[in-house]
């Protein structure tokens, strides 16, 4: 089977020209070598083909894939991490994970939690600031959480991002609202302890993986799993196996978010608790990095006792499955 590899190399959007933080959600070498290794040593033929605009240009050299193991984050507009699923679409390519209506729905977190709160999961109050006048009509009880309403890889979070003043929503607002160009997401603060969930599988078949707790280190920036406590997370952060009650409680809620959401194949659920100890849902990763030891979802994996190379079988065993059942329609 031959299996093609779409993905947005950091190191070749540096050298176009592009910032460290526009750049930030992208892949390092690392990851596409080791996705190429396992997909071989599951006996998978695989070939690179690399960002959007390079997978336009094969596909009109007219070369085709049996699959595409998809990783892209795209790089403009709001259905940016949809566009590579959309164009296999189109020319009925499958690929691995979810599809453009997942990916563009779940990067805009405050939809997200509408379609959340509509099914009652618990997810933190929110308010949309759109403008700099919007803060002022913030009425949610301090303490409050702000963060850009679509990004990743903890962009534009950090110590400041934990509001406790009026002064200090309106600074962290106008300074994201300029940063970011685009929305501000404000929610409630949830003072609890942080968990992280894998899910693998599409809809009856998706199952919890495992759930990990992060811990901040004294060295690490207080309170938020921030950008720089995640590129640093060698010495600020700790991780661990999340077991019994607390366990139950986060696979519980992230895969019922999961299956909502329609997510495919693989996917990472960010769950906080708020003051009396009730996990609340954050946000969803249907494309969660897959860097085998930089990346939370096969960090988690291996925490629970699943290798790299086990976690993308059973990723790819998903994908596979999804074109059986489409054949025999
Ligand atoms: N409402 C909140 N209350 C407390 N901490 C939050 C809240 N929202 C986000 N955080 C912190 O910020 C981190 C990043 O937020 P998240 O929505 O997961 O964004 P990203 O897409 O950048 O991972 C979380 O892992 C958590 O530490
Ligand atoms: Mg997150």
């Amino acid at each position: 089977m031959k299996i093609g590899i779409t993905y947005d190399l950091r190191s070749e959007y540096l050298k176009m020209g592009f910032s460290e933080d526009e750049t930030a959600e992208f892949d390092q070498e690392g990851t596409i070598i080791a996705i190429e290794d396992t997909l071989n040593k599951l006996n998978f033929q695989t070939e690179r083909i690399g960002h959007l605009k390079q997978l336009v240009s094969r596909l009109n050299n007219g070369d085709r894939w049996d699959l595409v193991f998809n990783i892209c984050e795209g790089m403009y507009g709001n259905g940016r991490e949809a566009q590579v699923p959309a164009l296999l679409d189109a020319y009925a390519i499958p690929y691995v994970f979810s599809s453009p209506l997942v990916l563009s729905l779940t990067l805009d977190k405050a939809l997200t939690k509408r379609v959340i709160r509509d099914a009652g999961l618990a997810t933190p109050e929110f308010f949309i600031v759109n403008n700099p006048a919007d803060f002022e009509k913030v009425k949610l009880p301090f303490p409050l959480f702000a963060k850009p309403m679509a990004e990743g890889t903890g962009k534009g979070i950090n110590g400041k991002s934990v509001i406790k003043t009026k002064e200090e929503l309106k600074e962290k607002c106008l300074s994201l609202l300029s940063e970011y160009k685009q929305a501000v997401l404000v929610e409630t603060f949830m003072s609890g302890r942080e968990f992280t969930t894998g899910i693998v599988g599409t809809g009856d078949e998706a199952r919890a993986i495992g759930t990990m707790e992060i811990f901040l280190n004294g060295n690490a920036e207080k309170d938020v799993y921030s950008y720089t406590n995640k590129e640093h997370w060698e010495n600020r952060i700790s991780y661990q196996a999340t077991v019994g009650k607390d366990k139950e409680n986060c696979e519980t809620l992230a895969l019922e978010a999961y299956r909502l959401l329609g997510c495919e194949d693989a996917g990472r659920v960010d769950i906080r608790m708020d003051e009396s100890g009730v996990p609340n849902f954050l946000e969803i990763n249907p494309l969660s990095g897959i860097h085998p030891t930089h990346s939370d979802l096969p960090i988690l994996s291996n925490l629970n006792g699943i290798s790299y190379e086990e976690l993308m079988a059973m990723i790819m065993n998903s994908a596979i499955q999804k074109l059986k059942v489409k054949a025999s329609k």
